[in-house]
């Protein structure tokens, strides 16, 4: 909405309040309450939930035929001048709503100032912010499943690559890459899981709360809900109007994701980084430096990483902004909108660059075996093969642990040991040692559920797009 005329100069009084006033309020001060620089971005939601509480009004007999009518025509022809970038948007006028509300009375004149019956700008704002979040809620779960898709893709190449898996940043044992990557795929369907479930409790109507009691006419909230695609009422008056839990359980949700994508990031940074040699990234996902011409900087996972630690500052902007407020209504709750707006913005961009990069993501798998062969990452294995010949597993673990000591003197693999040397070891020691000692042994071991073997993550490929293509 940028492309918006600019807000039109402030005026002496505000009309929607200003009766009982006796001086108009000082420039800089509607300057500081004004919202409408960034809640204009409700504006749609703001003239869908207009439409339905007049649809009500009408039905309950406190508006006429010719009043819906006449609204009805006015916020066509102002969602028009909106969407064409045209409506003057005036910071005199505070916020979307009276905006929008005092245009309508230009276009249709008294039936334009009858909309605001039974009704209130707090009801209404809770009203908005609700039915906006639900259809970005939406749009978020979409951007998840174009990133889930590309690493699903990503690992159906790799599903028997091997890698070094890590613990404590150490080669601890080898894993399969494709099994690293759906890790995060994991990871981002809780987080779907966690909108999908905070989408409920975003829907539901607060409108017929008014101001804070309720309201006198005789309306039909279920009516409104029903139109509106609401699966339920807020039932308490004054929660209605006062909590922004939902928009608090939207932003974790999303900060959450972040932090996922800020672990991918974290890695992708590294496996980048010469001394890994892991992955090369696509050009267009990197930049040079100005001054040393060999350099070439993992930028979007690195703002990634750094972006993360703006939407987990607005979750805890809006748990800051919640946690003083008596009930029911009060003013900071306007402050609740640019964390929400920004928190958008930063997770969709965040999701499309990597659902964009990951597709074009270079794997050096002779560079991840290389490393993955790196400090004897096979002697659990060698342990585990003496066990099921027998030997108890302390035993066992010595008598590996003897054996990894043998090679790094070597300065071999402990696939490299002769038969004889590691028979030395323990004498349950036999030819077929070599099928766990291997990396490719290894990793076909772990072939229970939830495991590494390529076998396993082939099916949990398959599984994958399977799930992602029925949603
Ligand atoms: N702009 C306000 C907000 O964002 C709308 C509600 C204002 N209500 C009021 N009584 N001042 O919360």
């Amino acid at each position: 909405m940028s492309a918006d005329p600019p807000a039109s100069p402030l005026e002496k009084k505000h009309e929607a309040w200003s009766g009982r006033f006796a001086e108009p309020v000082a420039e800089f001060v509607l300057r500081y309450t004004a919202s409408v620089g960034f809640d204009r971005r409700l504006a749609l939601a703001d003239i869908e939930g207009s439409l339905a509480h007049a649809a009500m009004l009408a039905k309950v007999g406190v508006l006429s035929a010719q009043d819906l009518a006449d609204i009805e025509r006015g916020l066509a022809q102002i969602r028009g001048e909106i969407e064409r970038g045209e409506f003057r948007w005036s910071l005199a006028l505070e916020d979307v709503h009276l905006n929008i509300e005092r245009r309508l009375t230009e276009l249709v004149g008294e039936a334009g100032k009858r909309l605001h019956t039974g009704r209130s700008r707090n009801d209404q704002v809770a009203t908005d912010l609700r039915l906006y979040l639900r259809g970005e809620i939406d749009r978020v779960r979409q951007a998840l499943r174009g990133l889930q898709t590309a690493l699903v893709e990503l690992a159906a190449r790799h599903t028997a690559t091997i890698m070094p898996g890590f613990t404590h940043l150490q080669v601890a044992q080898p894993v399969t890459f494709g099994h690293h990557l759906l890790a995060y795929v994991e990871m981002f369907e809780r987080d779907d899981e966690r909108l999908r479930d905070a989408r409920r409790r975003v829907n539901r109507l607060p409108l017929g709360a008014a101001a804070l009691a309720g309201t006198s006419y005789p309306i039909d909230r279920d009516f409104v809900a029903q139109r509106l695609g609401f699966e339920g009422l807020c039932e308490n008056s004054l929660d209605a109007v006062s909590d922004r839990d939902f928009a608090i359980e939207f932003v974790a949700a999303c900060a959450l994701i972040m932090v996922h994508v800020s672990r991918l990031a974290e890695e992708l940074v590294l496996w980048m980084s010469p001394r890994f040699g892991f992955v090369r990234l696509p050009d267009r996902f990197t930049t040079g430096s100005s001054i040393m011409p060999q350099k070439k900087n993992p930028d979007v996972p690195e703002l990634a990483r750094g972006k993360s630690g703006r939407v987990i500052g607005h979750l805890v902007a809006l748990l800051t902004l919640m946690k003083g407020q008596p009930l029911a209504y009060n003013k900071d709750n306007q402050e609740d909108k640019e964390p929400v707006f920004d928190t958008l913005d930063t997770v969709l961009d965040t999701l499309r660059a990597f659902a964009e990069m990951v597709p074009g993501i270079e794997v050096d798998a002779a560079a991840m075996r290389r490393a993955a062969a790196e400090g004897h990452p096979t002697a659990t294995d060698l342990a585990d093969y003496l066990v099921k010949k027998g030997v108890p597993f302390r035993d066992a673990h010595e008598a590996a642990a003897r054996a990894v000591r043998c090679a790094a003197e070597r300065g071999c693999d402990l696939a490299e040991l002769p038969l004889a040397e590691l028979r030395a070891f323990s004498p349950a020691i036999d030819a077929d040692v070599f099928d766990v000692l291997t990396l490719e042994g290894a990793v076909a071991a772990r072939a229970h559920a939830g495991g590494t073997a390529p076998a396993r993550v082939a099916e949990q490929v398959a599984r994958w797009r399977a799930r992602l293509a029925a949603q």
